[in-house]
C-alpha cells in the first residue's frame, strides 16, 4: 500500500473556530483535512460552501506535491458534483471526492433553477476535474457494491480514472457515528486489484477500529470526532498511523 495519510475531519471541530482548528491539526501530526461539504440534499445535512473553505485555506500551507501535507481532501456530499468544480478549485481544495451515487443519478443532477448541466458520467467528470487541475476521487456510500467501480477505475485512459477511491464506513451525512465492519471486504478488494491506489476509508474509524481498517488495505484515514474529541489529538493522529504502518 501507499504509506498512510492521516486526514482528520474538521466536522467535528468548533466551526466558530475552524481557522485556528485547521492549523493546530496540522501541527498535531496530520497530513490532510478533510473537508465534509453536505448540501441537505443529497445527504440529510448541511454544512458550509466555498465561502468558508477559501477563508480556513489561508491558514494552513498549500501542499507541495500531489498527496502532500495539507492537502484539502474535499468530500463532496452533493447533488451536482461537477456544478461546484471550479468553485472549489478557487477556494483552494486539491481534491475533490465526489459520490459516484450523484454522479449517475440524473434526478440528483436537476437544479431547482433548471440552469444546470445534465447528468455527467464519473469518467468525464474525473476528467474535467482533472482538467481543472485537482486531483479527483471517487466515494461510494454503503449500500453501492464496489464492483460498480471497476469499469472507472480499469479504464486505460489515465485522465479518466480517479487518484483515490472512498469506501465510506458509515451513511454519510454525520460524524460520530458506529464503524461498519462489513464495508471491509470492499477494501479487500480493491487492495487486492490496485495494490498503489489512494484507499481512503471515512466513518466511525478510531484507535478501537483502525486496524481492522489498515488490515483490510485502507491507506487514507479520516477520523473526525476520534480526534477532535482527544484530549491529546495528536496522540490518537500517531496512534492511527502507527497502525496503518505497522
Ligand atoms: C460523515 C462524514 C465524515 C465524518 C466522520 O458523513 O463524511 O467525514 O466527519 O466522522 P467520525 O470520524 O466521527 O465518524
Ligand atoms: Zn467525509
Amino acid at each position: 500500500s501507499p504509506p498512510a495519510i492521516i486526514a482528520p475531519s474538521i466536522l467535528s471541530a468548533d466551526f466558530a473556530e475552524l481557522g485556528k482548528a485547521c492549523s493546530d491539526t496540522i501541527s498535531q501530526g496530520a497530513d490532510w483535512l478533510h473537508v465534509d461539504i453536505m448540501d441537505g440534499h443529497f445527504v440529510p445535512n448541511m454544512t458550509f460552501g466555498a465561502p468558508v473553505v477559501t477563508k480556513i485555506r489561508t491558514h494552513v500551507d498549500r501542499p507541495t506535491a500531489a498527496h502532500g501535507r495539507g492537502t484539502f481532501d474535499c468530500h463532496m456530499m452533493i447533488a451536482e458534483p461537477k456544478r461546484w468544480v471550479r468553485d472549489f478549485k478557487k477556494a483552494g481544495c486539491d481534491l475533490y471526492c465526489f459520490h459516484y451515487e450523484a454522479a449517475v443519478d440524473s434526478t440528483a443532477a436537476d437544479s431547482p433553477s433548471g440552469t444546470s448541466s445534465a447528468k455527467t458520467s464519473p469518467k468525464e467528470l474525473i476528467k474535467f476535474i482533472h482538467s481543472e487541475g485537482l486531483q479527483a476521487g471517487i466515494a461510494i456510500k454503503p449500500k453501492t457494491p464496489v464492483d460498480v467501480l471497476w469499469e472507472i477505475l480499469d479504464n486505460p485512459v489515465k485522465e479518466e480514472v480517479p487518484d483515490m477511491v472512498l469506501v465510506m464506513t458509515v451513511e454519510p451525512g454525520f460524524g460520530g457515528q458506529s464503524f461498519m465492519a462489513e464495508m471491509m471486504p470492499k477494501v479487500t478488494e480493491l487492495r487486492k486489484r490496485y495494490p498503489n491506489m489512494q484507499i481512503e476509508v471515512d466513518g466511525g474509524l478510531s484507535e478501537k477500529t483502525i486496524d481492522q481498517a489498515a488490515d483490510a488495505g485502507a491507506n487514507v484515514i479520516v477520523a473526525g470526532s476520534a480526534v477532535f474529541s482527544a484530549s491529546d489529538p495528536g496522540q490518537v493522529i500517531k496512534k492511527l498511523r502507527d497502525a496503518v504502518e505497522s
